[in-house]
């Protein structure tokens, strides 16, 4: 397959979040064509996909469209998915994955999608190599994205494979841990660029705290992860691929002048972010700790304080909770006069309790929760 034939490339992202991707994308040298709430479309070359997958922060997938077409049936769907010369994007051998969302009359099952997409695929890779590739759920070698809406179906070179969000280092999770992408876009969103101190109490398993680290570095995420799924495609341009890595580490810094603090009353919590740090490379970065939040030390100087606070499930939670949600305000008054606050809460009623005016209600989901990055000028 020609690498350098444009096309149109899809990036996904969690919803609310693609304001922040397209951010992130123009800082790339890409104009977005189209965006809506879960993505957006640039277009490009399958050696654009590589340095995609390889700097965003706030990406799922990285998509690369090889057809888009009308389609009123499975059988239409075989026989155009049929006509995709798949002999030259995917080498003999290699193991597929196909992932389909579905909305149309035709079909009910987005199994059924599947399966029809992989018979064509597979059929026509027999064909023509006289080796039929084997199919399966794992997300590791070549993956294959339909989308079917209606009569029109557009089938997509995942060229991410697992997702973005992925990025190998959180060995620890434990409880309601952000994921790595929304933590990311929350930085973004908080106008965090390495610049001042970061601080965040409350830290969970670290991720804004690894994230911040990761972006003072100006350290590529992808070059944590050792697998993407264009690297199992026939024409991977492995020269390409080593030379863009080379570039992206020498592109991140060696250390940053400003404090990244993160601490948790917990202390399991701690011992999580440090192995966690450790395994990005980012924790001689990170000055650890095990206190209460109203015991973190901010640092003199332009700084940005993030606490992500339980939200609480349960009303007991709650009750408990709405203290510690209007001490977090008499904190931000107190401790960090001179920094930007920010609450990041899955609880609007528990937001009101904090006392203060916010300036800015930033809306994200966590998964299906509607939450809010809420700002607070501190004087
Ligand atoms: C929702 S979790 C944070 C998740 C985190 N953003 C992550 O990505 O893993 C809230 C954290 O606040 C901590 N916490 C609760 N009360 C605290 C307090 N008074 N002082 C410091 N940490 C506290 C909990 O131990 C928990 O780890």
């Amino acid at each position: 397959m020609d690498l350098n034939q444009t096309s149109k490339i899809l990036i996904t992202c969690a919803k609310g979040i693609s304001p922040f991707l397209e951010e992130e994308v123009k800082c790339l040298g890409k104009t977005p064509v189209s965006s809506h709430e879960t993505g957006l479309v640039v277009n490009g070359t399958l050696l654009d996909t590589y340095k995609l997958n390889l700097e965003l922060r706030t990406a799922y997938n990285v998509l690369f469209l090889l057809k888009e077409f009308s389609c009123s049936g499975p059988d239409e769907l075989y026989r155009k998915a049929g006509d995709i010369e798949w002999e030259d994007i995917i080498p003999p051998n290699e193991y597929i994955s196909v992932v389909s969302q579905v909305n149309t009359p035709s079909i009910k099952n987005s199994m059924f999608a599947n399966q029809k997409l992989k018979d064509a695929l597979t059929d026509r890779m027999t064909r023509k190599t006289g080796s039929r590739p084997d199919a399966g759920p794992e997300r590791e070698n070549i993956v294959i994205n339909l989308y079917w809406n209606k009569n029109l179906a557009w089938i997509y070179i995942n060229t991410s494979g697992r997702k973005l969000a992925d990025r190998s280092y959180r060995k620890i999770p434990l409880k309601a841990p952000m994921q790595e992408t929304l933590a990311a876009a929350v930085l973004v969103a908080s106008g965090y660029k390495g610049k001042t101190h970061f601080v965040n109490p409350m830290c969970g398993s670290g991720t804004l705290a690894i994230e911040a680290a990761l972006i003072a570095l100006n350290k590529a995420p992808g070059l944590l992860r050792g697998n993407f799924a264009f690297m199992h495609l026939k024409d991977f341009d492995n020269v390409y691929w080593r030379n863009l890595r080379k570039e992206a580490l020498r592109a991140s810094g060696k250390k940053t002048d400003f404090k990244i603090i993160a601490t948790d009353i917990d202390s399991s919590a701690v011992h999580a972010s440090i192995c966690n740090a450790k395994t990005a490379g980012v924790d001689h970065l990170i000055e650890f700790k095990a206190c209460d939040y109203l015991d973190t030390e901010i640092p003199a100087g332009k700084g940005i304080v993030i606490l992500n606070p339980e939200y609480g499930e349960r009303m007991g939670d709650v009750v408990k909770l709405a203290a510690t949600y209007k001490e977090i305000g008499d904190f931000f008054k107190k401790k960090c006069a001179g920094s930007t606050g920010y609450i990041f809460t899955g609880n609007l009623e528990l937001a009101k309790k904090v006392g203060l005016q916010a300036s800015r209600r930033i809306p994200f989901y966590n998964g299906d929760i509607e939450c809010r990055l809420l700002r607070y000028e501190i004087y």
